[in-house]
């Protein structure tokens, strides 16, 4: 790799930053680089769960889509089944959320909810925010470790039920909670058949609801073994499916309460899979731990981000201004 350079921004050694030494390094000479040396990226991306390209001529979507293609590491997926509030960009790529810029999304390894989970998630920053919205992440391995191991046994054994709702089509949902999706936009379909043959394809229960709304449920694993490498990491989003006071804070909990207090609206909720209670001292707990090991480093303009999805968890600091930074997902 003559042509560029490796450093750390971390003390954690997450992400690798690579720059090209010559500043005026030409696009094509990009994807050379990314077919060429896959195997170096793929060995980088199993050591340390994730790589910054960093001053690399990326400039629009295209670009972006053009380079996760000449990297090969899979084929884009959709985001079937996913819950954040997305628009799509063009095929495969999504801007990274719509969620309201006051709110801080939690770190989390992305739909690690699914069946069918994408096992590299890409970003690319079009428009840097000037005040926060960083992306942060974290290793995945290192919250495995430091969750507390009576949480991490009852967790592991007793394995997740996911459940959530989502109404027919959201005009007063989307002015009042643009966090939350209709069931057309996290399916993408408005065919009811074609919903229910997804969720069949992806291991999902399904109810339809009075008003068309449908409840979904799924169980899952909370910790799994890495598909290559085998290392044991924290893979789930109990954290993101309890509406509580020290996720939402006070003024959100209060108004979801309100909002959605009937059975049949309550968005998200997560049990354990034999239908006994996670306790809100258990997700304080990993709360906490995700706070202690997120690592910030903050946007430049054509910065690429690559995650390996099961060694790296992300999410997304609350920002103020513009942003924009648009997200992949490959299988
Ligand atoms: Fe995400």
């Amino acid at each position: 790799m003559d042509s560029v350079t490796c450093k750390f921004l971390h003390p954690s050694q997450l992400p690798l930053v690579i720059e090209p030494k010559d500043a005026t390094l030409p696009y094509s000479e990009l994807l050379l680089l990314l077919q060429q040396r896959t195997d170096f990226f793929k060995e980088s991306l199993l050591k340390y769960g994730g790589i910054l390209l960093r001053n690399f001529p990326i400039s629009n979507e295209h670009d972006f889509s053009g380079a996760i293609q000449a990297l090969g590491l899979g084929e884009f997926v959709q985001y079937i089944g996913g819950d954040s509030p997305r628009k799509k960009i063009t095929d495969g790529v999504y801007t990274s959320t719509e969620a309201p810029p006051s709110f801080k999304i939690a770190l989390h390894n992305e739909l690690s909810y699914v069946k069918n989970y994408p096992r590299h998630i890409y970003f690319y920053c079009d428009v840097e925010p000037k005040q926060g919205g960083e992306t942060m992440i974290a290793d995945a391995r290192k919250i495995y470790q430091a969750i507390d191991p009576e949480v991490k046994k009852r967790f592991s054994e007793k394995e997740l039920l996911y459940i959530s709702c989502y109404p027919y089509k959201s005009k007063l949902m989307s002015l009042v909670n643009k966090s939350h999706k209709s069931w057309i936009n996290v399916f993408e379909t408005e065919d009811k058949s074609e919903v229910e043959r997804k969720c069949i394809e992806n291991e999902i229960l399904y109810r339809w609801n009075k008003n068309d709304w449908i409840q979904i449920s799924q169980v899952r694993p909370a910790t799994i073994a890495h598909p290559e490498t085998r290392e044991p990491v924290w893979f789930n989003q109990a954290h993101h499916f309890d509406f509580n006071p020290k996720f939402l804070g006070w003024k959100n909990y209060m108004g979801t309460k309100i909002l959605y207090c009937r059975k049949h609206m309550l968005l998200h909720s997560i049990r354990f899979a034999d239908d006994s209670t996670v306790s809100r001292d258990d997700l304080y707990h990993i709360l906490d731990v995700l706070e202690d090991h997120s690592i910030y480093f903050p946007w430049q303009k054509g910065d690429m981000l690559i995650l390996d999805n099961v060694l790296a968890m992300h999410g997304r600091a609350a920002f103020s201004g513009k942003r924009r930074v648009l997200t992949a997902m490959t299988s």
